[in-house]
């Protein structure tokens, strides 16, 4: 059986799909695929950003990144002319996110008033829960994903999605964050601090007040003025979620799954195919990266003694246990490959072979999508 070849170009070339989303395991190639991608869309001239969490430090100083921020780069056009690439007008742009700043962001955005925003930003609280809620940085990057995609300036956006330990968590980020606002805890605090105390019980008050004797920190007046505040843009963030989750599930959407032809991978990538179908999100195929290909030399005796003849002896022994290794690996990953295909049932996929040196810069990138767009 044989899959449909993914045709990428055919995907983002098309000017209707305006976001694609690389998912995957950790260390697949999601970022460098996202990054590879992106290049392709500027160098056919679009006005493309991608939005990256993790890149690589090679390659996040090569595309001009140095640190994290919150805004868009354009990545310096000289340096395509460097790799030889004229990008007929296309601009890449690249960010890399930071999820905590986005927090800030939004806070301001749906605060009725400057007092307010203040309150919420400096309040001890936030600022613990804006760096450690579990799922933020999941939910930053759709928020800003959905940010981006509002102002209209990009003809594409690719998302490089983050290395959580469940890959598909962020797209429950918008959904948990609603659930926590409305979480009964939130309420409970919001009924005002000191009839929440006598609920608390006895412990827990004498806990507070002890540690507000002690450390001058009034953390029940903290947690209490913080929800305060914060349930009043309860209403903003779950609009927010909403229309977060319309813009993953539009047809303009596509997901392409990122992943390595070893086990582990391909098992987490059939449990992503399933979650996507779950979720109800458009998927676009499988990107099949750092593929050991399959060889015509075959370890015969008289490759043997070709071999003897032209090499000395530790040499020969080395070359044939080189070839050896490769031809079990890459007959694993043609194993491994069946099994994804199984799982991939019609839909399309491509394969990328394992490249001779790290993917790092402008002309790696180039190197990657002479497969990815062969
Ligand atoms: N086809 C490839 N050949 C060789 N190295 C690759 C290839 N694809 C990715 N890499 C390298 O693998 C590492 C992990 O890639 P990355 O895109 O950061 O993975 P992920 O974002 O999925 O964690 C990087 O150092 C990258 O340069
Ligand atoms: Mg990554």
């Amino acid at each position: 059986m044989s899959n449909p070849r993914l045709d990428i170009d055919a995907l983002i070339g098309d000017r209707e799909t305006t976001i694609v989303v690389t998912c995957g395991a950790g260390g697949v190639g999601k970022t460098t695929t996202a990054a590879a991608i992106a290049l392709r869309a500027a160098d056919e001239g679009r006005t493309v950003a991608v939005l990256t969490i993790d890149p690589a430090k090679r390659l996040a100083d090569s595309l001009g990144l140095p640190e994290l921020g919150n805004t868009e780069r354009r990545v310096d056009p000289a340096l395509f002319e460097a790799a030889g690439i004229d990008t007929n007008g296309g601009e890449l742009w690249a960010m890399m996110l930071d999820a905590k700043q986005t927090f800030d962001d939004l806070v301001d955005a749906h605060a009725p008033d400057a007092q307010t925003r203040d309150s919420v930003l400096a309040n001890p609280i936030y600022r613990e829960l804006s760096n450690a809620v579990a799922g933020s940085q999941e939910y930053m990057a759709m928020e800003k994903l959905h940010e981006l995609h509002q102002e209209g300036r990009y003809d594409l956006l690719v998302l490089d999605t983050p290395p959580t330990r469940n890959a598909l968590d962020f797209l429950d980020a918008p959904a948990r964050l609603s659930r926590f606002i409305d979480s009964r805890s939130l309420q409970f605090f919001r009924a005002g601090s000191r009839a929440g105390l006598g609920l608390l019980g006895r412990g827990t008050a004498a806990l507070f007040s002890a540690m507000k004797h002690a450390t001058g920190v009034d953390l029940l007046e903290d947690l209490s003025r913080f929800f305060n505040a914060f349930g009043d843009m309860s209403e903003g963030f779950r609009e927010r979620a909403r229309r977060v989750d319309a813009l993953l599930g539009d047809s303009r959407t596509t997901f392409l799954l990122v992943t390595s032809p070893r086990a582990a991978s391909i098992s987490e990538a059939a449990f992503f195919l399933h979650k996507l179908r779950d979720s109800d999100l458009p998927f676009g195929g499988a990107v099949v990266n750092r593929m050991r290909e399959p060889i015509a030399a075959r370890h015969t005796p008289a490759l043997e003694s070709e071999l003897a003849g032209l090499l000395d002896e530790k040499v020969a022994r080395k070359v044939l246990q080189n070839l050896d290794d490769h031809l079990r690996l890459a007959d694993r990953d043609a194993r491994n490959m069946a099994l994804l295909r199984k799982e991939l049932g019609r839909r399309p996929l491509i394969e990328v072979p394992e490249l001779p040196g790290d993917v790092h810069d402008i002309a790696g990138l180039a190197a990657m999508n002479a497969y990815l767009f062969a």
